[in-house]
Order: structure tokens, then C-alpha cells, then sequence
């Protein structure tokens, strides 16, 4: 008790700060997202979201190789393709600008590949699964979703990242793996999704806004968090090898809970709108960048294991 006890004691220098301190940024479990577009030339900036950038596969194996001689091991792949249609059957062609990707970075360098895995890049409605007496059908959506998995496993992919929050997707995408002769590709299952208006600006850079309705109806209601826990619980019966929380900082009480209840490794995905917030107020001169860093922090303190993030890029360079 005071004044025997002085927690100022510990904090009374930079060095003892440094050794006090708990909560480190990992930068090898940072994994960047990238933007890879049919057809474009060259690559184009997104408007809501500074720095982040649509490729070609061209400027896409160039910047990988750059993430990767900063030190960066990890990407997760987004695609937007040239053609859509009410099925989105351009996310399983084997000549697709995601299956292109995967097998010119896995050629090029060591990184580790993770392909979100989704149909609304790809369906001309928008939406993430199959539409079926105007609903979003979800046991016909399954099998498509575990195609695409297959598609990507031959490409060379490390692991796939369902996110269309489907009943049964994990299980799904899983037994089609392994009945392939996939059993070594692991599933990062975006385990408890919200609905948020944070995923705003990567709509814009994946082009995947819903035509009509949004996607209440399979996101989960950011109200709940009980039933976050129930979510991932079930992706670890199916199988998952990784739970994700997404967003991530208006959600780090869900982080924190889901690091409390399962043993799985836990990722967050700290999304467009959270990046768009930070580095617009940075751009803007409303907030200093050491923001950034403190907004990281806050999800490793949470008790993330891996953090996707657009700032992933940034971190490394200002390392
Ligand atoms: C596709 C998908 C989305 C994100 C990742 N995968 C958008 C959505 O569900 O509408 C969001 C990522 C971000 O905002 O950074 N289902
Ligand atoms: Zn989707």
C-alpha cells in the first residue's frame, strides 16, 4: 500500500518501461490483405481506403515479394473478377484470378497464402451464397463453397478462410478437402462475423456490395456475443483449425472471451472501416500515427494470436 508501494516506480524510464512491458506487436503473425483484379493494368488506389490498392497479377507479385522482404510471412487474397453471374462461377475456375494468384505467389516466394473464401466478388447480386426463392440458399451455397476450396487447394493455397457465414461451411469445405487429397490445407474459419458498417470501404475495393437487402440475415447481429461463442464453437466441431472475430476493435470483449474459451488459435480481422477511421484521421492531421500502433496493441492485448490488417504493411515499414 502507499507510499510503500510506488507503481510509478516501474514506469520511471524508457528502458523500464521496455522491460515491464507485457504486450508486444508480433509482426510475424500480422497477415496482410491484397486486392487482386481480372483484367486490370497495372494497380489502382482505393478511394476509402489510402495506400491500400486493387492489383494486376503483375503489380500483385511484385508488392507480395516487397511485403515479403520487409518481413512480412502472411497475405489473405481477395479476387474480383471480370465476369459475375447469379451463381459466381468464376470463384472455382481453375484459370481464375485467385487460383492465378495463389500459384504465381507460391512460384515467386515463400509466403504463407490464405484465400478468403466467398461468393459475393463473384455472384452478379452481390450476396455470398446462392439465391433461391429470394433468399440467400444456404445448402446450396455449400457445395459451391466446398468447389472453390478444392479449386484453390490445387493452386497451391497454405489455407482457406470461409466468410460467407454459412450453417455448415467448415464441415463443408473440410470433408471436400480431404476427400480430395487436401487433408494438409488448414481452415481459418470466420468464426463469429458481424453485420457492421465497418465493412464499408472493402466493398468498394472487392466490389461486392449486396444489389438489394443487405446481409442481416447471416451475419451475426453485433448486439450478441453468447452467440459468437456458440458460432465458433460449432466451426471447431467442423473442423476449423483457427477461430476468427471480426471486426476487431469494437469487439475486443468477443477476442477476449473466445481466448478464455477455446484453445484454438484465435485471429481477429481488424477490417477496412477500422483502417479507414485511423488513417483518415492520421491523413487529416486529427490524430497522431502512434494511434496506430496503440490500436494493434489493443488487439494482441485482447488476446489475439494473429491480426489481419491493412495497417499490416505500415507496421513492418515503421518497425
Ligand atoms: C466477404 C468478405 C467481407 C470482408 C471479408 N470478406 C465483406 C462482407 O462480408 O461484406 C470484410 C473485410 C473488410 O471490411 O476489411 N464476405
Ligand atoms: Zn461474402
Amino acid at each position: 500500500m502507499f507510499p510503500a508501494l510506488r507503481m510509478r516506480r516501474l514506469r520511471s524510464s524508457q528502458h523500464m518501461r521496455e522491460l515491464f512491458s507485457e504486450t508486444p506487436i508480433n509482426y510475424e503473425k500480422l497477415v496482410m490483405p491484397v486486392f487482386v483484379e481480372e483484367g486490370l493494368e497495372g494497380k489502382r488506389e482505393i478511394k476509402s481506403m489510402p495506400g491500400i490498392y486493387r492489383h494486376s497479377l503483375e503489380s500483385l507479385s511484385s508488392y507480395v515479394k516487397e511485403l515479403e522482404d520487409l518481413g512480412l510471412n502472411s497475405v489473405i487474397l481477395f479476387g474480383v473478377p471480370a465476369h459475375k453471374d447469379s451463381e459466381g462461377s468464376s470463384s472455382y475456375d481453375e484459370e481464375g484470378v485467385v487460383q492465378k494468384a495463389i500459384r504465381l505467389i507460391k512460384d515467386n516466394t515463400q509466403m504463407n497464402v490464405i484465400a478468403d473464401l466467398c461468393l459475393c466478388e463473384y455472384t452478379d447480386h452481390g450476396h455470398c451464397g446462392i439465391i433461391k426463392d429470394r433468399n440467400v440458399d444456404n445448402d446450396s451455397t455449400l457445395p459451391v463453397y466446398a468447389r472453390i476450396a478444392v479449386s484453390y487447394a490445387k493452386a497451391g493455397v497454405d489455407m482457406v478462410a470461409p466468410s460467407g457465414m454459412m450453417d455448415g461451411q467448415v464441415g463443408a469445405i473440410r470433408s471436400a478437402l480431404d476427400s480430395n487429397g487436401y487433408g494438409g490445407i488448414a481452415i481459418m474459419a470466420y468464426g463469429a462475423k458481424y453485420h457492421t458498417s465497418l465493412y464499408g470501404p472493402f466493398r468498394e475495393a472487392a466490389d461486392s456490395k449486396p444489389g438489394s437487402g443487405d446481409r442481416r440475415g447471416y451475419q451475426m447481429d453485433f448486439r450478441n456475443s453468447r452467440e459468437a461463442l456458440r458460432e465458433m464453437e460449432e466451426d471447431e466441431k467442423e473442423g476449423a483449425d483457427i477461430l476468427m472475430v471480426k471486426p476487431a476493435l469494437f469487439y475486443l470483449d468477443i477476442i477476449s472471451l473466445s481466448r478464455q474459451k477455446f484453445e484454438l488459435p484465435i485471429a481477429a480481422y481488424n477490417v477496412s472501416g477500422e483502417y479507414s477511421m485511423i488513417m483518415g484521421a492520421v491523413k487529416d492531421g486529427l490524430l497522431k500515427d502512434e494511434v496506430i500502433e496503440e490500436s494493434i496493441v489493443s488487439i494482441f492485448r485482447a488476446g489475439a494470436d494473429i491480426i489481419i490488417t491493412y495497417f499490416a504493411e505500415y507496421l513492418l515499414k515503421n518497425r
